[in-house]
């Protein structure tokens, strides 16, 4: 098989720079099954966008460190600490041993908490990967990318991607891979909402909603179902029903969290006004609907003919400060390739 990362292949002694761009769940991750390998309970759906991009440059360097910087500023600390980690796999699979620089920069505000982690591990993925020589699979990317950060499995196939929680306890078969031929040619405009949210990380979210929410079981056993019909929406370009099934999903994940004790609170009031403008424009004919991640942005999804619209709506909130509207994007892949 053709590997689309093969042409500038890695190059043990030089410098290799990859790109990933981030993915906004249709069908939502929320949940692990195993933390340490950062195995999902449940399979999510998601499409990658083309505005909201990661590019990571790495290299060797000789030295005891390894050493990260993002967005132009030297990083330690959590984010450090995380990144080595992941650096670390690859240099138990690969066998050896050098410490890397890792420069790595978002097209978009990081501090808007826009999914950052699944366009940053997947880049880092397999600009690490090639590094050190390895030529993973489109799967084995995935896998990889996985333990970085559960969605950006996700952001390794390019456009519309299926998630497969998997059975084996070793997650080799807990990957995502590209839907084909989907004829809809969605957008996303993204309301981000201005106030400070109050971060709680997916991570912890995900794990104080399993130990404390009542309704995490039932969450979990809704999710096959809204992945087949969301699937199924999608072949059929059936938007009523694609905004039944998402919005759907995109509640009843933040129903449990919020049912979590205490309950976390993603939802600030811009949230909810987009959430009603959302569903006033689609009674008035236009075709277009939400979803939400762990934080305060509402997503909107519509048609290339009434972005325009949608995003003229949403940004007149006085708290919503900036709009970004995105079509789907590609895949993770090196630069140059
Ligand atoms: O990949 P993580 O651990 O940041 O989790 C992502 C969680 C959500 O964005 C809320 C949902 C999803 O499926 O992307």
């Amino acid at each position: 098989m053709e590997l689309p990362w093969t042409v500038a292949a890695g190059n043990a002694s030089g410098v290799v720079t990859a790109l990933a761009n981030a993915n906004i769940a249709l069908i939502k991750y929320w949940g692990k099954k195993d933390p340490a390998l950062n195995l999902p309970a449940a399979g999510s759906l998601s499409l990658v966008l083309d505005a909201l991009q990661t590019t990571t440059q790495v290299s060797f360097i000789d030295g005891p460190q390894d050493e990260l910087i993002l967005d132009g500023r030297p990083t330690t600390g959590k984010a450090f600490a995380r990144m080595v980690r992941f650096v670390d796999l690859v240099r138990a699979q690969s066998g050896q041993n050098q410490r890397v620089r890792m420069v790595s920069a978002n097209e978009f505000p990081t501090a808007a908490g826009l999914a950052s982690s699944a366009s940053a591990f997947a880049a880092m993925a397999l600009a690490v990967s090639q590094l050190f020589g390895q030529q993973l699979s489109p799967r084995e990317l995935s896998i990889l990318a996985r333990r970085g950060s559960g969605s950006a499995a996700r952001s390794v196939p390019a456009g519309f991607a299926r998630m497969y929680a998997g059975s084996q306890p070793d997650g080799s078969d807990a990957y995502a891979e590209n839907i084909p031929d989907i004829p809809l040619n969605l957008y996303a405009v993204i309301a981000v909402a201005s106030a400070e949210p109050k971060k709680v990380g997916s991570t912890d979210g995900m794990e104080h909603t399993r130990l404390t929410s009542p309704y995490h079981s039932a969450w979990l056993a809704a999710v096959d179902k809204d992945l087949s019909v969301c699937e199924d929406a999608l072949r059929k370009g059936d938007i009523d029903v694609l905004a039944q099934v998402v919005e759907g999903n995109t509640l009843a994940m933040h129903a449990n969290a919020m049912a979590a004790r205490p309950g976390i609170i993603y939802f600030q009031s811009p949230t909810l006004w987009a959430l009603e403008q959302v569903r006033a424009m689609r009674a008035e004919g236009t075709p277009v609907f939400f979803t939400v991640d762990a934080g305060p942005h509402l997503v909107a999804f519509t048609l290339p003919e009434h972005v325009e619209w949608v995003a003229a709506r949403l940004a007149t909130h006085p708290e919503i400060s900036k709009i970004i509207t995105s079509g789907v994007g590609l895949g993770a892949r090196l630069q140059g390739a």
